[in-house]
């Protein structure tokens, strides 16, 4: 019967892997033949993606003469259609257009922002969230996002760390995939499918200073060690359609001209087949960043490194001919990024398949699509402090004060980049928690400062007056949605306007306060934090942020959801990140601070480790954490074995109980250390994760499957090894409380 059916087996993956190929020969057959056709001039206008956010007959001209192969920045999908008849019926080599889009965390129904998706530590709720806003997007004709957005993000500074997963290579290499994966569906040919790009290439995230557009320094290793992860598990193990460059210089070379990154990383060590595209004028701000002489030479540089679509420059269109007939980028070059754009028009079924059906039914703001909103909302906020138990609050308690400016801010809870979401479909926590706990509780409702920049204090007096009527303060505090995002770096992560002035004074009630934060981003909430006997960070949760947050207050759902990043206590002390390199003197947390120092104290290397005199030693919280409504004991941190080989799994197990009286679901972390290496290793680095949810004393074993080839670094020779020696490998519910076992790979 085994043998039976292993032969069947054999034979059908025989016949699918065979018709796969097939279809994959047919597809290159028909590039070659379509561009065996195509004029030079023709092929550039693949290359060239324009900005249609106002359509005229320039553009309508552009395309019937075949100078246009994507357009971004249109959504109607009558209007697409339009175009792309233009492009099928009256270009001469009729090939079909691609419409792409910033489709973020959600088309319509908004979900949490990518870092609060992250943490979640949920790949499979980034992955439904990306499905859904793959299917609503592709029913007005999208078929390209530019996401998931992937950069290692350590600067909380930068406003862009809310499109990201955070500090973690792991996490965000796991979250990548997910939505890549969501996305993309699978069969990109699939009308509801979106072809995902993974951006941006690279180093975008080590912005210096966290100042959006500027430089990056990362060194080929850490390039390699820490950066490219995501990029690589996309591209070669989710199959990411497409692949974007980003703004900065890395070491001084713009990765838009970086032949190192395009040609050798991306398409000869990952076989990359897909399509790289610009960002936005990325091409043509390399004559700024001083790179390129001019717009000629930038797009001889970008093309000759490997760049293939330039997105809205125009100095592929403009110039790419003249370079070719010079010599100085050889028509191979054009052909070879023409047929990889081919290929994507093709898999995306785009040339069987051009229009948009306007008459399928509308799946937009779906039920099942705003329930799986609101689970990841759920998911992704972290209880940062509950005293006493605060939290979850009772249906039996009176009178609650609902205060702040983000409580009723349906705009912006839906966070950055988010071009169509709809704020009058947006359910704010007042909205949500007079809906839903209304018939129980009297809410008295004090918005008292209009937006979070407001500094006007004339209605404290009310709030406080609230305050005191009421058992239990509610209060809504953060940043607007475009506080953070695209070139909306911070130099101050406090609070703005005058919320911290609005905590100081409700703490002086003597009431309870649960302070609620909505914001893209970690801020230095240490002095709020407390003032206030709980605080959930809630991030910019989407559209469906109110129920979930009102559900989450009075304990229909626990939190689960665990810190992707660490939140700094102040902007001075970063770049701070749980997984930096060991160092030669650490802090052993008990040297001399600031006011210890005497007066007059000669010169010496006080304390002789790594810290800030006036910061102290801690992070305000850590990689990793987060409370639940429950409690959860690790014991009993078990190895299958101590002595492995590199090629040997290890697991490693832990039990898991649950010590509380509610149910409640940890994301149980697994991380390792090297001991000593050739390079100086990482101080410990998630390697694993899983989320699990147990009834109250429940007890559970959780097993994780630890392959020693994850252990593998790029070392002092640049090659990707495991290297013989110690190891820690440590598991827990945060990056700090971790039981540890050593193990020795030989
Ligand atoms: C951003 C990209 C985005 C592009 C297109 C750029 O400014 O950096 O992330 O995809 O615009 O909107």
């Amino acid at each position: 019967m085994k043998k039976f059916s292993f032969r069947i087996y054999t034979l059908l993956l025989f016949f699918g892997l065979s018709g796969y190929l097939s279809a994959q020969q047919n597809i290159e057959n028909r590039i070659e033949e379509v561009l065996s056709k195509m004029t030079l001039r023709q092929k550039i206008g693949q290359m060239n993606q324009v900005n249609a956010r106002k359509p005229d007959e320039k553009l309508y001209q552009q395309i019937r003469n075949g100078e246009v192969g994507s357009i971004l920045n249109a959504e109607d999908p009558v209007l697409l259609n339009q175009l792309q008849k233009i492009s099928v019926e009256e270009s001469k080599s009729g090939i079909p257009l691609i419409f792409a889009r910033d489709v973020i965390h959600g088309f319509k129904t908004i979900f949490p922002i990518p870092l609060a998706q992250a943490a979640s530590f949920n790949p499979k709720a980034a992955e439904t969230g990306a499905r859904i806003a793959a299917v609503e997007a592709s029913e007005n004709g999208i078929r390209w996002t530019f996401a998931p957005m992937m950069d290692i993000s350590r600067d909380p500074r930068w406003g862009r760390i809310a499109e990201s997963f955070g500090e973690d290579t792991y996490l965000s290499e796991i979250m990548a995939a997910a939505m890549v994966k969501g996305f993309q569906g699978d069969d990109l040919s699939n009308p509801s499918s979106v072809a995902a790009c993974a951006k941006h290439f690279i180093g975008y995230g080590a912005v210096e200073g966290g100042r959006d557009y500027n430089i990056s320094n990362i060194p080929e290793r850490q390039l390699r060690n820490i950066y490219l992860p995501p990029f690589e598990k996309s591209v070669r193990e989710m199959g990411c359609a497409t692949v974007m460059t980003s703004f900065n210089s890395n070491d001084g070379v713009p990765p838009s001209a970086s032949k190192f990154l395009l040609t050798d990383v991306l398409r000869g060590e990952w076989k990359f087949d897909g399509v790289v595209v610009s960002d936005w004028a990325s091409i043509g701000i390399m004559v700024t960043q001083g790179f390129c002489e001019n717009k000629k030479d930038a797009a001889r540089k970008a093309a000759n490194a490997g760049m293939e679509i330039d997105m809205v420059s125009a100095c592929f269109i403009d110039h790419l001919e003249q370079l070719v007939k010079e010599g100085s980028v050889s028509e191979q070059t054009i052909d070879h990024a023409v047929r990889n754009i081919l290929r994507l028009k093709y898999r995306l079924g785009l040339f069987e398949n051009p229009y948009t059906d306007l008459e399928s039914e509308r799946k937009i703001y779906a039920p099942e699509h705003l329930d799986e909103a609101k689970k990841a909302a759920e998911e992704s906020f972290v209880l940062l402090k509950n005293k006493n138990n605060i939290l979850p609050l009772s249906e039996q308690i009176k009178t609650v004060a609902i205060i702040g400016p983000m409580a009723d801010a349906p705009h912006d809870q839906m966070g950055t980049w988010c071009f169509d979401g709809e704020k009058e479909h947006t359910q704010t926590p007042l909205n949500a928690l007079k809906k839903q706990f209304g018939s129980k509780v009297d809410f008295i409702y004090e918005k008292t400062l209009s937006f979070s920049r407001d500094k006007d204090k004339s209605r404290f007096a009310k709030a406080i007056d609230a305050a005191k009527k009421s058992d239990v303060v509610l209060l809504f505090i953060g940043e607007e949605s475009i506080l953070s995002g695209e070139a909306h770096s911070l130099a101050d992560l406090n609070l703005v306007g005058a919320q911290s002035e609005l905590v100081a004074e409700l703490s002086k009630t003597g009431k309870s306060i649960v302070t609620v934060v909505m914001a893209g981003r970690p801020l230095t909430i240490g002095r709020e934090a407390d003032l206030s006997d709980a605080v959930l960070y809630a991030w910019h949760p989407g559209t469906m942020g109110g129920p979930a947050i009102a559900d989450m207050l009075f304990g229909k759902s626990s939190p689960s959801g665990k810190l992707p990043v660490t939140f700094p206590r102040y902007v001075g002390q970063i770049p701070l990140y749980y997984n930096h390199e060991k160092i030669g003197r650490p802090a052993k947390k008990n040297e001399v601070l600031l006011n210890d120092i005497p007066l007059e104290a000669k010169q010496s290397s006080l304390g002789n480790t790594s810290y800030y005199l006036d910061a102290g030693f801690d992070v305000l919280f850590d990689f990793g954490y987060g409370l639940s409504y429950t409690t959860f004991e690790y014991s009993n941190l078990t190895l299958s074995k101590d002595n492995l080989s590199k090629n040997d799994v290890l697991q490693v197990s832990v039990a898991l109980r649950n010590t509380g009286n509610r149910e409640g679901c940890e994301v149980v972390q697994l991380y390792t250390a090297d001991i000593a290496a050739s390079i100086t290793p990482l101080v410990k680095e998630l390697k694993d994760f899983k989320r699990i949810t147990l009834k109250p004393g429940e007890q559970q074993i959780v097993t994780f499957d630890l392959p020693i080839q994850k252990l593998a670094f790029w070392n002092i020779d640049m090659e990707k090894v495991v290297e013989p020696g110690k190891f820690d490998v440590m598991v827990g519910g945060n990056s700090v409380d971790l039981l540890k076992k050593r193990f020795t790979v030989n």
